[in-house]
């Protein structure tokens, strides 16, 4: 493979979509935001009245995945995340996805230099020979902070801040526990914490890091 790809991989609200967003711009990168395949099939699952819990119902939607507009702030919702996280957990479901995020990996558009994906398994399954690998993270109570301060501004109450930090620790188990894909550092993987630096800070120093590596 003679482009460059990146794999970003971490739990949720670690920071990793802006991150990815500054790498992909910065180093001319086609992006793919993993998560938001899950989301759209978790969304698609609840919008039809199914059951994300429930194989039968997270594979149709699945299935039909193409007609999902991925850009609908909707799915960027936590209670989206929630049920994102539960079809994720089911093989079937992760079976369907992997094609189109390894021809994406593979086959950046001509005016670019190579592609960038964000999510939990790219560096262990989607893209393990991928040349760069990073790991982002952050304490779950600062990711639970900005998740908050994202959804429901500064206005927001304490419960729903402990609400949304229920859901996390909760997601945070589901997607290092389950036995497809589980979250966890590649071998090989940069590790990044983000719970004390603002992300300028971060991105700077991934910056650095990719040409380092790349
Ligand atoms: O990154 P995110 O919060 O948008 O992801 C939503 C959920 O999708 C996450 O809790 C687990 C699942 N997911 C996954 O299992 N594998 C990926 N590569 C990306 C996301």
């Amino acid at each position: 493979m003679s482009h460059l790809v990146i794999a970003l991989d971490g739990p949720a609200a670690s920071g990793k979509g802006t991150l990815a967003r500054k790498l992909a711009k910065h180093f001319n990168l086609a992006l793919l935001d993993t998560g938001a395949l899950y989301r759209a099939v978790g969304w698609s699952v609840l919008n039809d009245g199914g059951d994300p819990t429930s194989e039968k119902d997270a594979v149709k939607a699945a299935k039909n995945m193409g007609n999902i507009d991925l850009s609908n702030r909707e799915l960027r919702t936590e209670s989206i995340g929630a049920a994102a996280s539960k079809v994720a957990s089911m093989p079937a479901v992760r079976q369907l996805l992997v094609d189109f995020q390894r021809t994406f990996a593979d086959n950046p558009p001509k005016d670019k230099d190579g592609t960038i994906l964000d999510g939990r398994d790219i560096g262990t399954v989607i893209c393990p020979d991928a040349q760069v690998k990073i790991f982002i993270t952050a304490e779950v109570e600062t990711r639970a902070k900005r998740r908050f301060l994202e959804e429901f501004g500064p206005k927001g109450t304490d419960q729903q801040y402990l609400n949304i930090l229920a859901d996390l620790k909760a997601r945070d188990e589901r997607d290092m526990t389950r036995s497809t894909s589980p979250l966890k550092l590649a071998e090989n993987a940069h590790l990044i914490d983000t719970t004390n630096s603002d992300i300028e800070a971060v991105f700077e120093a991934t910056r650095k890091y990719v040409s380092s590596v790349a």
